[in-house]
């Protein structure tokens, strides 16, 4: 079992969008174990995206990233951290191909609606930034039974 980091960026809440891609991680088995509203500070932004606060597109990014609330949320499942990453697809929404969320979704590379962790340290480290240990609340959903075998 792993837990992943997600953000529902400031596009996916103003598009109304929260709920479907939402549903998609509900549809797929993965399990919401910790969610909340926020609007994020600059100086939280330049510590989620500090491999890219050196890039000449980082001050965009900031605006945007802190332009509206946004939903950050773990996710848990088995490969959750791959799994989730693929569900959303390329980086830029015109490549991302057609199912993912990006690709569905999104025709910017910047307003990519949603982020996901890429890496066990990335998974740790962002859950870690947006959540304490008491926010996170683990639970059996009562259909696991029926989601996959019980020796998977
Ligand atoms: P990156 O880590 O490369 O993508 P991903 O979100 O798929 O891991 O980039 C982080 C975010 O930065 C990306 O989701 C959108 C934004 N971004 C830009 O605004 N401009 C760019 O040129 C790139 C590459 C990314
Ligand atoms: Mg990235």
């Amino acid at each position: 079992m792993e837990r992943t980091f997600i953000l529902l960026k400031p596009d996916c809440v103003q598009r109304r969008l929260m709920g479907q891609v939402l549903t998609r991680f509900e549809s797929k088995g993965l399990n919401v174990v910790a969610m909340k509203m926020l609007r994020i500070t600059p100086d939280l932004a330049k510590q989620h995206y500090a491999e890219h606060v050196e890039k000449g597109w980082y001050p965009t990014l900031e605006g945007f990233i802190t332009g509206g609330p946004v939903v950050a949320a773990v996710i848990e499942g088995l490969e959750a951290i791959r799994v989730v990453r693929e569900m959303l697809g390329a980086t830029n929404g015109l490549q991302a191909a057609p199912g993912t969320i990006r690709g569905d979704f999104s025709s910017s590379r910047q307003m990519n609606l949603v982020h996901g962790s890429d890496g066990p340290e990335a998974a740790a480290r962002e859950i870690s930034l947006y959540f304490g240990d008491d926010e996170i609340c683990p639970y059996v959903p009562t259909i696991t039974p029926w989601m996959r075998a019980a020796d998977e």
